[in-house]
């Protein structure tokens, strides 16, 4: 395995097939070693500021227990509460975290945020989700698979929702650089933006991977060895964006007739948090004002033996965990 020492995690893109292959393989050594109760602090001494500009409970308690299982202390930055952004730009910020800190997570908007710290830090900055990527989920989405199947190259993902957001965008990317076959079932306006179908077709070349994007939901799962879906509306976008998001997607809502189109073994995947019932305040207030009690996936799906949710929400530690220990040890 090649050392992946001093490098930025901020988007698939920048990473080979081997590379998340190794991070992968070192993910599952993790929790296997989590599991059995093996101590493995491997980066005993070390410190890392985790930045957070957008809410988050996965990627948040993934860096803060993975940090400490490998012997790592953590300081957690919020929306408020730090001079990031009013007092201090990014620039200064990260040469001022990289004095003290071995490595630091950015969850925020733009990719060039993050980009932008990165570029101004000399330690390892990991991208804990932008509006255009989420390179950590990512990870634990392709594990989870590959723990269920076995394999990954040749395997058929389908994403059905808002395919131009960091989710969408990013299981095209690590299905192109794994050589597995992805659909997106979306409305048109909600494609994945031309430039980056484009470097992924370009990608599949190399790995025997495919990008498919269609219209028509029942075209594209067919055989499906997974389904996926986000939340319709992201973090940073206005409520107002509710009603003609639920007009464009409502038709590609994942139910167990879409989940009976896949393969009959296949799974439902979602990077959660997820609307499924309505349970939460914004899933309630939805109900309230649109009379839908569910959005991008059933309850009945959700809740099913098709559904590995929790399984990936899990994943999402061990595979946070092997990023940080090989680009820092
Ligand atoms: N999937 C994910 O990133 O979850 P959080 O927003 O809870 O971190
Ligand atoms: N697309 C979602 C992903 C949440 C993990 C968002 O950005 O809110």
């Amino acid at each position: 395995m090649g050392s992946l020492k001093g490098r930025d995690f901020l988007k698939l893109l920048d990473y080979t097939p081997e590379e998340i292959e190794q991070l992968l393989s070192v993910a599952i050594g993790l929790k296997k070693k989590k599991h059995n109760g093996e101590p493995h602090r491997y980066l005993e001494g070390k410190q890392i500021a985790i930045i957070f500009e957008k809410d988050s409970t996965r990627t948040r308690c993934a860096f803060e227990v993975g940090a400490k299982d490998l012997g790592m202390e953590v300081t957690y930055l919020g929306p408020t509460g730090s001079q990031l952004g009013k007092k201090e730009t990014i620039a200064d910020t990260a040469r001022v975290l990289a004095s003290m800190y071995d490595g630091i997570e950015y969850r925020g908007f733009e990719q060039s945020i993050v980009q932008e710290l990165a570029d101004y830090s000399k330690v390892p900055v990991w991208n804990g989700l932008t509006n255009e990527f989420h390179p950590t989920q990512m990870l634990a989405d392709v594990m989870t698979i590959k723990e269920e199947f076995g394999d990954l190259k040749g395997r058929k993902l389908v994403f059905c929702g808002d395919a131009r957001n960091n989710v969408g965008n990013s299981l095209m990317v690590v299905c192109s650089k794994l050589g597995m076959h992805f659909t997106c079932c979306a409305p048109r306006e909600l494609f994945p933006d031309k430039a980056l179908v484009e470097d992924c077709v370009d990608i599949c070349a190399e790995t025997g991977g495919t990008i498919t994007l269609t219209e028509d939901i029942m075209e594209g799962t067919k055989d499906a060895d997974a389904i996926y879906t986000d939340v319709w509306v992201s973090m940073g976008e206005p409520m107002e964006l509710w009603q003609e998001r639920i007009n464009l997607l409502q038709p590609y809502q994942v139910n167990m007739e879409v989940m009976n189109n896949a393969k009959p073994n296949a799974i439902f995947l979602h990077c959660l948090p997820s609307f499924h019932n309505i349970g939460t305040t914004i899933g309630k207030d939805i109900y309230d004002k649109f009379g839908l009690k569910e959005m991008e996936v059933t309850d009945e799906v959700f809740e099913s033996s098709h559904s590995r949710v929790f399984e990936e929400a899990e994943n999402r530690l061990h595979t946070i965990k092997a990023v940080m220990l090989e680009t820092l040890r």
